[in-house]
């Protein structure tokens, strides 16, 4: 057995869907999920049921989150524009601002002629903490002429696409303060898993073309972090007519990676780097020290729809065989995890602030 001790992974991208829709995923399940994949700082995005525009709602969404996660959880805000003087208030409460210029899950989607105007207030009032962005394509374009305009730093979540990471990098070389996000089903997957895995496939931004995913791969150092965009939704919702887009992923994502450290893709300075120190870095997160994981690096296994800890109960990398599994994981010193089961109950995650 070869063992690996990390610090504790960040995923900056989850969404637990607490409260509100909270039979696809909830702050317990969530974070279970979260620590059975290696994840002790997971940040959970704004587009729950009633979107997290104002402090009201934000302050109920962090009481019911104290009670029940497991992991530590940090915050984002949303603005459709109509909600700038909520800015003040959620200060030092959330990382950042998330800011959906693509239709997705939610219908929170903003006019873009409203976007020089939030950027100005955001940055007026919390000029150190990042505005992420849901932008395909043409957005990734109109967002970089925003970033040009006014210099405040963006994180561009979940990129899928040559044309869209080409963009990044010569914006990057013009030293624009930006970074950028893929998600493990972007690198693992492509549209032609979509046809056979159907409406368990579908998420926004959609699978892209082999091409699109080998450019990826080529310039992962220009991509900043690895995040999961963890979107549970229900069997029977995939099954529906009008299927909703996302697809889980904070169980898989280790594993995966670790898979491509065995295949010699990545190493595991890249690990650390995608899913430990640039989220730290970008998002200003301090973790204890005695917050880590131990992995088995040998140990070779298949992920199993039954074994996750997600409330959804499926993966689209079901089957799939990986090499690397996560052994133990401790909070604080104390240990959580260990050998398939949590071995806590909700309540000792902390919410975690930056100011
Ligand atoms: O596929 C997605 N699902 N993409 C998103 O941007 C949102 C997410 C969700 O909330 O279900
Ligand atoms: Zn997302």
């Amino acid at each position: 057995m070869k063992t690996l001790v990390l610090p504790g992974l960040i995923d900056p991208h989850v969404h637990l869907r607490d409260p509100g829709q909270t039979k696809k995923e909830d702050f317990y399940t969530g974070t279970c999920a979260a620590l059975a994949g290696g994840f002790t700082t997971i940040l959970d995005m704004p587009n729950n049921k009633i979107p997290i525009t104002s402090s009201v709602i934000l302050n109920k969404k962090i009481l019911i989150a104290q009670k029940k996660i497991i992991s530590d959880v940090g915050f984002y805000f949303g603005s459709l524009g109509d909600n700038l003087n909520e800015f003040a208030r959620v200060k030092d409460k959330v990382f950042g601002l998330k800011l959906y210029l693509n239709q997705t899950t939610g219908n929170f989607l903003i006019d873009k002629k409203n976007l020089e105007n939030i950027f100005k207030a955001w940055t007026e009032i919390i000029p150190k903490k990042p505005i992420l962005v849901h932008a395909e394509e043409r957005s990734v374009r109109d967002i970089i002429e925003i970033i040009q305009k006014i210099k405040h730093t963006v994180h561009i979540c979940h990129i899928s696409l040559k044309s869209e990471l080409k963009q990044i990098i010569k914006a990057k070389k013009e030293n624009l303060p930006i970074t950028c996000g893929v998600t493990p089903h972007h690198l693992f997957l492509t549209e032609k898993d979509e046809k056979v895995l159907g409406p368990f496939g579908r998420m926004k931004p959609p699978l892209a073309t082999r091409k699109d995913q080998d450019f990826l791969w080529k310039n992962l150092s220009f991509i900043d972090v690895v995040e999961s965009d963890h979107a549970p939704h229900t069997i029977e919702e995939k099954k529906s007519k009008n299927p909703p887009f996302g697809v889980p992923g904070v169980e898989t994502t280790l594993p995966l990676l670790l898979t491509a450290v065995s295949d010699g893709r990545l190493t595991i300075d890249d690990v650390l780097r995608l899913c430990y120190k640039n989220p730290a870095k970008i998002f200003n997160i301090k973790q204890n020290k005695e917050t880590k994981i131990e992995i088995d690096l040998d140990k070779s296994y298949f992920i199993k729809n039954e074994k996750l800890f997600t409330k959804c109960g499926w993966s689209p990398f079901n089957g799939w065989r990986v090499k690397g599994q996560i052994r133990k994981v401790f909070i604080r010193g104390t240990k959580v995890f260990e050998n398939g089961k949590i071995l806590v109950k909700s309540g000792l995650g902390q919410v975690v602030y930056v100011s």
